[in-house]
């Protein structure tokens, strides 16, 4: 099939603003868009600029918004899009670098702000720190996390206020909050309940709607906001 791929291009250096450019392919219905990507930057255009990385849809690089939509451009094939025409947009409220790369620096400095890592200052047992499978199940959803940005690139607040720390972060957040063998709530709850913290949150779900791990990021927000109340945080 011939499809028209319509890229939302920026070079800094050169461009005033973001402008369209229509590129004619022909196209599998199994072709990824990731693979229309390619076909561009390898056979007409090598400055075309995007993330990628693994292409399983694992390390999350390759967020970006297609057909108005935040997915990952690994994951997305061509028979998933309706029509002959896709449009592929960086992921919004990340300053853009060049074409579909953003900074990423403002998403994992609120990554960072959760401290997304295990905290215990008791001393190590002689062997592993034990946890039932029930206490394990708790936290399961949010290990899932690929960091893609996908959640908190799709949320209206996040659009409108940098200072919202978003879904991702809060996600892996809860990672943390709810495991068993954890201590460092009292931190995370002091970066979680601050202005920028979960109480932004409007409960719009786009975030739930755009993850490609199918976490469900608008449940694990909630839940924290009601981690933090029985807190009195
Ligand atoms: Fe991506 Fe989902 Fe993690 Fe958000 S919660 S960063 S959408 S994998
Ligand atoms: Fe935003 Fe998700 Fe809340 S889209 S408003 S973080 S439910």
């Amino acid at each position: 099939m011939r499809v028209t791929l319509k890229l939302l291009r920026y070079n800094p250096e050169a461009d005033q603003a973001p402008h369209w450019e229509s590129y004619q392919l022909d196209a599998e219905p199994m072709d990824r868009v990731l693979d229309l990507l390619h076909k561009v930057k390898w056979e007409t255009d090598g400055t075309l600029a995007f993330r990628r990385s693994c292409g399983h849809a694992i390390c999350g690089s390759c967020a970006m918004m297609i057909n108005g939509v935040n997915r990952l451009a690994c994951k997305t094939l061509v028979q998933d899009l309706s029509g002959d025409t896709i449009t592929v947009e960086p992921i919004r409220g990340l300053p853009v670098e060049k074409d579909l790369v953003v900074d990423m620096e403002p998403f994992f400095k609120a990554y960072k702000a959760v401290k997304p890592y295990f905290i215990n200052n008791d001393p190590p047992p002689a062997r592993e720190r034990l946890q039932s499978p029930e206490e394990r199940e708790i936290f399961d959803e949010g290990t899932k996390c690929i960091l893609c940005a996908a959640c908190t690139t799709s949320c209206p607040v996040f659009w409108i206020n940098g200072t919202y720390i978003g879904p991702s972060a809060i996600v892996n957040a809860h990672r943390f909050i709810f495991d068993s063998r954890d201590q460092g709530n009292a931190e995370r709850f002091r970066a979680l309940s601050g202005g920028g913290g979960v109480w932004r949150c409007r409960t719009a779900y786009n975030c739930t709607e755009a993850c490609p791990r199918e976490i469900p990021v608008t449940h694990l927000i909630e839940e924290v906001k009601r981690a933090i109340m029985l807190n009195q945080v």
